[in-house]
């Protein structure tokens, strides 16, 4: 029996060409494949520049460091997200909160964000000195409202794109950076391009970009051309990508628009196959278009926990493993006894309410209607 998951990467024989060329070459790190990989990716999104890291975490921890937020600060992000969102924060010396989703397009609620801070100037409390908006599912958040909020309070944007390379917003590239000041892309295997692992971030400041280059080099910066004369102005990692990730990276690009066309065309089979009396679909207010990342159903009537697990086990037995992306932030144990936490309840419903079913290129029509005939029958089986 074929097994689905939610995620999957698409090799070609040129994606393997690829790595197999960069090994091939003298230098296998902080070579030609990684200028062109960021070069290709600044034009594509529209930014001026973009700097290739070894993961997504890395971009999101290194966009934090090279902000230069005045300590003790703090940030706030969605509470559905993975940990790496709110990792990067603390690891940069900050603290955070959470602004709960909007119940219907699963993204952080500007409303909400804005009456957090009125909230928060009210009491006389500190208020955040950075946002990281995600665009859940490969869905733009609202970025043009949290712009403005964040304009008039001087916050600084770093958008969590990880799942959105290929999404547009208001008919620009999510990447362009027209409403942050960073936007961040993961390379992991089951996102819109893969490099095996890694990540990017995107910037219109030179003096960010500055930083950044320092900083994914241990905070090293050359000065002359002699190799041991540089300065370490700035604490720093090795978050480097090596040649061969950047090869299967520079290769995959080839493919994103083709890729990104499919996930749609796979959204819209799902959208029109499945039971619209049984489930609902992530709502997209403004004018944006999907990278389709997740493809998610959520639940018109409230499930209990026997029903959502025997919805989930029934649909393995017949080779579909569907997932929950993502559990949220407040309910890990790190979290919980660390912070004081926004409790979120829209995020909560959510992670009760909801299922990611399986999206990836390489899904064909026949196995879609094969899935969508499955999930159905099992959503009326148990009477949801
Ligand atoms: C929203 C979000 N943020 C951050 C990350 C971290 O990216 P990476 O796995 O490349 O470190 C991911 C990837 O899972 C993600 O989905």
């Amino acid at each position: 029996m074929k097994k689905f998951f939610y995620g999957k990467q698409n090799i070609s024989k040129s994606d393997v060409l690829s790595v197999v060329k960069s090994l091939k070459t003298s230098v296998i790190s902080q070579g030609t494949e990684l200028k062109k990989i960021e070069i290709k990716i600044a034009k594509y999104c529209g930014a001026k520049y973009c700097v290739a890291v070894s993961s997504g975490t890395a971009a999101l921890h290194l966009s934090c460091l090279s902000l230069n937020l005045k300590k003790p600060f703090y940030g706030v992000t969605s509470p559905i997200t993975f940990v790496a969102t709110v990792n990067a924060m603390l690891l940069s010396g900050g603290s955070f909160d959470l602004i709960d989703i909007d119940k219907d397009d699963f993204n952080i609620d500007p409303n909400k964000l804005k009456n957090y801070i009125k909230g928060k100037l009210k009491e006389k409390k500190p208020i955040p000195k950075l946002i990281i908006p995600v665009h859940f599912a490969g869905l733009p958040a609202r970025m043009e409202e949290i712009k403005k909020i964040c304009n008039r309070y001087k916050i600084k944007i770093i958008e969590d794109a990880s799942q959105a390379l290929g999404a547009t917003y208001n008919g620009k590239k999510i990447g362009c950076c027209k409403y942050s000041d960073i936007t961040v892309f993961s390379l992991h295997p089951v996102k819109s391009i893969t490099s095996g692992e890694g990540g990017l971030i995107l910037t219109n400041s030179k003096q960010i970009y500055n930083k950044l280059l320092a900083l994914r080099v241990n905070g090293i910066e050359k000065k002359g051309s002699k190799s041991w004369s540089h300065d370490m102005k700035n604490l720093g990692l090795n978050y480097k990508i090596s040649e061969i990730n950047c090869a299967l990276a520079n290769s995959q690009l080839e493919r994103l628009n083709p890729f990104i066309k499919k996930r749609k065309s796979i959204a819209k089979f799902y959208k029109k196959k499945l039971n619209n009396d049984f489930f609902t679909f992530q709502k997209n207010y403004s004018n944006s278009e999907s990278a389709f990342h997740l493809f998610i159903i959520y639940f018109k009537k409230k499930i209990s926990l026997r029903k959502k697990n025997l919805f989930y086990e029934k649909l393995k037995k017949v080779g579909i493993n569907l997932d929950i992306k993502y559990r949220p932030i407040q309910t890990f144990t790190y979290f919980k006894n660390n912070f004081i936490i926004n409790k979120s309840p829209n995020s909560i419903n959510y992670f009760k309410q909801s299922f990611c079913l399986p999206m990836y290129v390489d899904l064909k029509y026949f196995e879609l209607e094969k899935i969508c005939k499955s999930v159905n029958r099992v959503a009326k089986d148990l009477g949801l």
